[in-house]
């Protein structure tokens, strides 16, 4: 057993029809477009009942177009939580997949949180559940457990820690350094949190499959076709060791190499003089980018990265949310209690 790769070998399953590195299916529901009211009449109704409701729309970045332009708040994992955290709202719609909606209703258990579809899931956060999470705590008494975000509720209750892609490395150099710790359920991540802290890291081996689908292969296609742009990694990418690698010895330019979560890709951009992006995440930011960015040209370092659970949340959807106030995520107030010391202790840190 290879302790240094972690001693589990769990994948999460993929959405029906979804092979690795395919373009997912179903996902593109065009609003009004299947004998539903049009699209403009929908977004007027879901605004007029978020006010009757006291409610606000919170948004993932990889959210469909017509998704993100009618939330209050489009970011990350960090920023999504954040937003909950802070609300005055008495319902908090979730558009995003189900481990975010129950981060704020661990955050926020006072209020309702609704999603509009709660089989919005996660190949990644399916990669690990409760029974194997103790099992592999056992067999390393002393260890302290770092959870990135994307797990279930009951697997963050048995987390010492909670990280999300934003804030993983300050995370974990939090930690001391004689301390041993397991980190899941990413391996991705894992690695690269490994190479840029020196520690010795007990990873999980998890992965999501749309972005352990991008590889070295696509980045090089890629760079070799626009090598005057910037490129923008997400650090759960298949291809994020061989960049860090590259852009080490000099085959790609450091300054103009960043691994970031997806607000940082958007905080970076705004900040760059550059002109040109190379982004190598789910393509749904796209339209975050350019919406913010005109001037600016955005490349998908792979074309088909869809996350077809990001996209199971539509606009009939959410109208449907909003009138009958499904569905509601719920928590047993034991897991929500023990879930959130791992969220609170993260939110200490950043
Ligand atoms: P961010 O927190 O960087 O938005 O990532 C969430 C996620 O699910 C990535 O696949
Ligand atoms: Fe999960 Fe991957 Fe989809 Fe993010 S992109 S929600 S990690 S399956």
């Amino acid at each position: 057993m290879d302790e240094s790769k972690g001693d589990v070998h769990l994948f999460g399953p993929r959405p029906a029809g979804q092979e690795e590195g395919s373009a997912s299916v179903g996902s593109q529901v065009t609003p009004g477009s299947n004998g539903g009211p049009p699209l403009a009449e929908m977004v007027a109704e879901i605004l007029r009942l978020k006010e009757e409701q006291n409610a606000v729309i919170l948004a993932h970045n990889y959210q469909i177009p017509a998704i993100q332009d009618l939330a209050d708040f489009v970011g990350d994992s960090l920023g999504l939580s954040r937003q909950a955290e802070e609300t005055d709202a008495e319902t908090i719609v979730f558009c995003g997949v189900h481990f975010m909606a129950e981060t704020a209703k661990i955050l926020c258990p006072e209020k309702r949180v609704l999603i509009p579809d709660p089989a919005a899931g996660c190949s990644l956060a399916d990669s690990i559940d409760v029974d194997s999470v103790r099992a592999w705590k056992a067999a390393h008494p002393g260890a302290l457990l770092v959870v990135y975000v994307n797990c279930s509720a009951e697997v963050k209750a048995e987390a010492d820690y909670c990280c999300t892609s934003a804030n993983a490395l300050k995370v974990i150099q939090a930690i001391p350094e004689d301390r041993q710790v397991l980190f899941a359920p990413d391996m991705f991540l894992g690695e690269y949190l490994r190479e840029k802290t020196g520690r010795a890291l007990t990873v999980w081996m998890g992965e999501c499959h749309v972005h352990a689908a991008i590889g070295p292969r696509d980045v090089q296609r890629m760079w070799s076709e626009k090598p005057d742009a910037d490129l923008l990694v997400h650090p759960e990418c298949g291809c994020v060791s061989s960049v860090m690698w590259h852009a080490a010895i000099g085959d790609l330019p450091e300054n103009r190499t960043q691994i970031l979560s997806t607000q940082g890709m958007i905080n970076v951009v705004a900040e760059s003089e550059s002109k040109e992006f190379l982004v190598a995440t789910e393509t749904g930011i796209l339209h975050q980018l350019r919406k913010l960015n005109h001037g600016k040209r955005f490349f998908p370092v792979k074309e088909d990265a869809e996350c077809s659970y990001m996209k199971m949340i539509t606009v009939e959807k959410l109208l449907r949310t909003m009138r009958e106030g499904v569905y509601e995520v719920v928590l047993a107030p034991e897991i929500i209690e023990r879930a959130r010391l791992s969220i609170e202790r993260m939110m200490a840190i950043v």
